[in-house]
């Protein structure tokens, strides 16, 4: 299967990147939790230089709570600001307002020197697309927000959100281009759906994911679909689509309807806490 972004759209989001980037002082970046090497953008390292950075892995509620302390670990000792977040529920985001602080120190201590009080602090939150970018906004911003119109400095028709008197948030939030760097990637990224589902031939995915949770989380399947763990993932399917009783005109099976269960189930976190990927 080939996966893939267009690069139409990765220069229009390139674009609009550099030119936001420049009236930040600080990005908050979303990975997402279960697959934070794949989903983290390459390129957003050389984008981002001289600004403060915090990495938020988010959806941590369908990720395994081992592995986020591993990735946060990890991206701490990359010098990165780092908190676990669920931008559905709410949790953790309360958190990020003093991690911004926090990871914006050395700048608000410049302003002071220079005799700049009471400058906001300005974030966007960037990720790629799916990761929860509009969500976490929503929490973050909540309702007690209030929006700045534009401004004499601001490019027109910039929306900012103001939170507290100390933070101003872009209202829009920076659409980045996934990885191509190998089918791999490409291939964690459509577990998470976070590739179009269209281009996707749905029973060789729910095949791969298969292979990976039988590696990584052997018992889980099984247990789901009350089957038996033998066979190659071709059977493993085909066990999941007898259990679930998934079957076309007379006695064939369904395994596309069978592969769109294990999706959904995986995805939406009825498998469990599953983290594909580690530090
Ligand atoms: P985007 O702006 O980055 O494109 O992402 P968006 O906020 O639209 O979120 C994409 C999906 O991820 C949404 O689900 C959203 O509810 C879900 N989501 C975002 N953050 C979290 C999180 O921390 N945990 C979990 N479990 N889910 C999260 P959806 O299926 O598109 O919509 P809905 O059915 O949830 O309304």
């Amino acid at each position: 299967m080939n996966y893939q972004w267009y690069p139409g759209h990765m220069t229009k989001a390139k674009r609009m990147m550099q030119e936001n980037i420049k009236l930040i002082d600080v990005i908050i970046e979303l990975v997402d939790a279960r697959i934070p090497f794949s989903s983290r953008n390459p390129d957003i390292d050389e984008l981002g230089r001289n600004k403060s950075r915090i990495i938020l892995l988010n959806k941590s509620d369908l990720a395994d709570e081992s592995c986020n302390k591993e990735w946060l670990d990890h991206f701490e000792a990359q010098g990165a600001y780092v908190l676990e977040v669920n931008s559905k529920s709410g949790a953790g985001v309360k958190q990020v307002q003093g991690k911004v602080q926090e990871a914006c120190r050395e700048k608000l201590e410049r302003d002071r020197k220079r005799g700049i009080v009471n400058r906001p602090v300005r974030a966007m939150v960037v990720g790629i697309p799916n990761v929860g970018k509009s969500t976490f906004i929503n929490s973050f911003a909540g309702k007690a927000c209030t929006k700045t119109g534009n401004k004499p400095g601001v490019t027109r028709g910039k929306q900012w959100i103001r939170l507290q008197k100390n933070l101003e948030l872009l209202d829009t939030p920076g659409i980045l281009w996934p990885r191509f760097e190998n089918q791999e990637v490409g291939m964690h990224l459509a577990f998470i759906g976070s590739m179009n589902d269209e281009i996707i031939v749905m029973e060789e995915l729910a095949c791969d994911l298969l292979g990976r949770l039988s590696r990584l989380y052997p018992g889980v399947v099984p247990r789901r679909y009350q089957i038996e763990a033998s066979g190659g993932q071709a059977e493993l399917l085909a066990q999941i689509a007898e259990s679930r009783k998934c079957y076309l005109k007379g006695e064939n099976l369904n395994l596309e309807k069978a592969a769109g269960i294990l999706l959904d189930d995986f995805r939406s976190g009825r498998l469990g806490r599953i983290t594909l990927e580690r530090p």
